[in-house]
């Protein structure tokens, strides 16, 4: 590192950040590629990433971090693709689809969308999970084929390679090991680098609050999705953010194949309001990115009559055979993994819905199977739930509140004392909760126009 670079003092970096100063460009390069090159240590980086968490970063920083960061890998052009191309991130959530209708719905418009997907961790959903209970669906794609599906179908999804920001991978594991993940600034280099590495026209990203998210609270998801923004945007990327709603799970099923079925009937015009909803909202800002359209209002309108006409179910077909899964599966459910067990859960008392502990949700789900509590746990796709009531709705003594899709017997009474106890009941009306809350762009942050 010192071919033709000064030697600085890690010592003195560590100490700026520790006395709340600002880093210099250089001194960030410094500290990441040191410790992505093995010469600065652990316990250093350690302890630079606790002085960011407690003393935060400003947006020239946050900017360099996630730029540096991002040239700590591959960076994937997609240049050589005609059209726009346009990426949706989601910070995670218990019953989060999404990717699997907005992606089809927008390629039908004409707006091609790569995305690089991840796995379930701790109680949220993965995607790539999603898909692999598809049979055949190979979602480990290199970057040649990756491009040339998305040139061909107009739509791809795949894991990230080793490659892609190797420097995340490093300070993801350490922060982990030392509470240093909650740091906005930190979140933000994490996530905003591997979205810049994918060399797009734009990115929407879905910052989700509520008792299910990563951000639980609303004011810490609006500085999320703020700051987010203005890093993309500072990097040069038309960057647009909704802020919407976990404080129950995204429409009625929980699972993998539950929640692949639930995407088609989506994308046949069956979907549950809240997944409409979400769906609209982020293709309709993936469709102002790509700034084919006018308006957000103009936009769901189009998404609308594109959603009607069938065609986002064919591009949702293609892109299925594209990555060698069977398309078939679309017409007949039987053909996903099926659970062998299916408990219904009733309704001992009588009152309206009016909380769902959405972390709750996600936990229970992964004693089923549906997610992983470690990296290497084994998924079940078969398994999960299907919320048949959801906040603000009546229910009645005996009412069915949801079901339990399980392989085995043995856990599912304890499951469902779990999910009773998240569930709470109130005797007044409750109010539907809002599904999308806000609209962060460049100019700023105002109510979803949407509604
Ligand atoms: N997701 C990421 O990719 N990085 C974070 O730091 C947090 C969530």
């Amino acid at each position: 590192m010192s071919d033709g670079q000064p030697l600085y003092n890690v010592f003195e970096i560590i100490s700026k950040k520790r006395d709340g100063l600002q880093l210099t460009q250089e001194e960030i390069k410094y500290m990441i590629s040191g410790y992505v090159e093995d010469s600065i240590p652990d316990y250093q980086i350690s302890s630079l990433l606790m002085a960011i968490y407690l003393n935060g970063l400003n947006h020239r920083e946050m900017t360099e971090l996630t730029e540096i960061m991002k040239h700590s890998g591959d960076i994937i052009s997609l240049s050589t693709i005609p059209g726009k191309k346009i990426d949706k991130h989601s910070t995670g959530g218990v019953g989060d689809k999404i990717s699997l209708i907005v992606a089809p719905l927008v390629a039908a418009c004409g707006v091609k969308v790569p995305m690089l997907s991840g796995r379930a961790l701790g109680h949220t959903g993965g995607t790539l999970d999603k898909l692999e209970s598809i049979p055949g669906m190979n979602v480990f794609l290199t970057i040649d084929h990756f491009k040339q599906i998305l040139k061909d179908v107009g739509m791809v999804i795949s894991g990230q390679t080793e490659n892609i920001v190797p420097a995340d991978r490093k300070l993801y594991a350490l922060r982990s090991a030392t509470a240093t993940i909650g740091s906005i600034p930190l979140i933000t280099a994490s996530i905003m680098s591997k979205k810049l590495a994918l060399e797009t026209d734009g990115i929407v990203l879905d910052v989700k609050t509520g008792s299910g998210a990563f951000m639980r609270n609303l004011e810490d998801a609006i500085t999320l999705c703020q700051t987010m923004v203005a890093v993309g945007e500072k990097s040069g990327r038309p960057t647009i953010g909704l802020i919407t709603n976990m404080d129950q799970p995204l429409g009625a099923a929980v699972g993998n194949s539950l929640e692949v079925i639930e995407s088609i009937e989506t994308l046949k015009g069956n979907g549950p309001q809240d997944v409409v909803t979400v769906t609209f909202g982020l293709a309709a800002s993936m469709l102002m990115a790509a700034g084919v359209e006018k308006s957000y209002e103009q936009a769901i309108k189009k998404l609308k009559t594109v959603l009607k006409s069938g065609k986002p179910l064919e591009y949702f077909k293609r892109f299925i055979s594209a990555q060698g899964g069977d398309a078939a599966i679309c017409t007949d459910y039987l053909l996903l993994p099926q659970s062998k067990i299916k408990q219904e859960i009733k309704a001992h008392e009588e009152g309206y819905i009016s909380k769902i502990d959405t972390l709750e949700v996600g936990l229970a789900a992964n004693e089923l199977g549906v997610g992983r509590v470690k990296r290497e746990d084994k998924i079940d796709h078969s398994t999960g739930f299907t919320f048949h009531k959801k906040v603000g709705d009546r229910i009645n003594q005996g009412d069915i509140i949801l079901t339990i899709h399980s392989n085995s017997q043995s856990n599912i009474k304890s499951i469902g004392k779990r999910l009773r106890k998240a569930i709470a009941l109130n005797n007044e009306k409750v109010p539907k909760p809002k599904t999308i809350m806000f609209l962060v762009d460049k100019n700023g942050i105002k109510e979803w126009p949407g509604n």
